[in-house]
C-alpha cells in the first residue's frame, strides 16, 4: 500500500523549473502560486528532493490566502542526510513536523534540531528507495502525498508509476534546453514506454495555464 500521488509541476512554457543556474522563484504568478498552497492544504504530507532543499531552503507550508490550514507533514528524500540543520526546514521542524527519509543512521544534528530522521531501504541506484520510502509514508498514517519536485524525484516516481495525479501549473515563459527540467530522465526508448495521463481539466489561472492529469 502507497499513499495517493499528486505531482505538482510549476513551469516554462517549455517545461522548465529553474534556470540553469537554478533560480527558480517566481515562475508561475500568483494566483498559481496561491493553487498550490490550497494543494499543499488539502494533502497529508508535501514531499520534495534534498536538491530542492539545498537550493530553495523553501519552508513548505500551506498558507491558503485568507484561511488558517492545518499543516501537512514535511518529507525530505535525502540519501546522505545533506539538510541542513540551519535551514527554514529544520528550524521549524519543532513547530510543523519534517521528516528525513535516508539510507543512514539518524545524524544527531538533524534529530536534535527536533527532525525525524528514517531510515530506509537502499534502492538499486544507492538512493532512498521509492518503493519502501512510500510504504513507510503509508504506514506513518499519510493517505495523500503532494510531491512538489524538482526533476530527479519527480522522474523517480514516474518511473516507478507512482503518480496518481499530476497538477501542472504552466507559466508564459521560455527558458530553454539549459534550463532545469521539470520531469529528469525517464529512460523511454520507444513511444509505448511512455506513461500516459488522461487530461482531466485545462484552465487559465492568472497569467498561467493550470493544466490537470489523472494517471491511465
Ligand atoms: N519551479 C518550481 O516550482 C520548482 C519546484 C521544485 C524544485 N525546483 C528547482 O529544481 C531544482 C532542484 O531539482 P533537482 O532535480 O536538482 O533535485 P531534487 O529532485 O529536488 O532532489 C534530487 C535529490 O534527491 C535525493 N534523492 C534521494 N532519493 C531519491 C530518489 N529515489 N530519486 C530521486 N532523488 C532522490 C538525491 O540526493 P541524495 O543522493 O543526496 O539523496 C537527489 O540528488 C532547484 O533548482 C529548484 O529550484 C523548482
Amino acid at each position: 500500500m502507497r499513499p495517493r500521488v499528486t505531482l505538482k509541476l510549476a513551469t516554462s512554457l517549455d517545461g522548465r523549473i529553474a534556470t540553469a543556474s537554478g533560480e527558480s522563484r517566481w515562475i508561475t504568478g500568483e494566483a498559481a502560486r496561491a493553487e498550490g498552497h490550497r494543494l499543499r492544504a488539502s494533502h497529508d504530507a508535501i514531499l520534495i528532493g534534498v536538491g530542492t532543499a539545498l537550493a530553495d531552503d523553501p519552508m513548505l507550508t500551506a498558507r491558503p490566502p485568507g484561511q488558517e490550514s492545518r499543516q501537512p507533514a514535511r518529507v525530505v528524500m535525502d540519501s546522505r542526510q545533506r539538510l541542513d540543520r540551519g535551514s527554514r526546514l529544520a528550524r521549524s521542524a519543532g513547530e510543523w513536523p519534517v521528516i528525513v527519509l535516508t539510507v543512514q543512521l539518524p545524524s544527531p544534528a538533524l534529530v536534535r534540531a527536533g527532525v525525524e530522521v528514517i531510515q530506509v531501504h537502499t534502492g538499486r541506484d544507492g538512493r532512498v528507495s521509492l518503493r519502501h520510502a512510500l510504504t513507510t509514508l503509508r504506514d506513518r498514517g499519510f493517505i495523500s502525498l503532494l510531491v512538489e519536485g524538482g526533476g530527479e524525484v519527480a522522474a523517480s516516481f514516474l518511473r516507478a508509476d507512482s503518480v496518481d495525479r499530476i497538477e501542472w501549473f504552466r507559466a508564459p515563459i521560455l527558458l530553454g534546453a539549459e534550463g532545469r527540467p521539470g520531469v529528469g530522465s525517464l529512460a523511454v526508448g520507444e513511444l509505448g514506454q511512455a506513461r500516459r495521463f488522461r487530461r482531466l481539466a485545462a484552465e487559465p489561472c492568472g497569467d498561467d495555464l493550470w493544466e490537470r492529469y489523472e494517471r491511465l
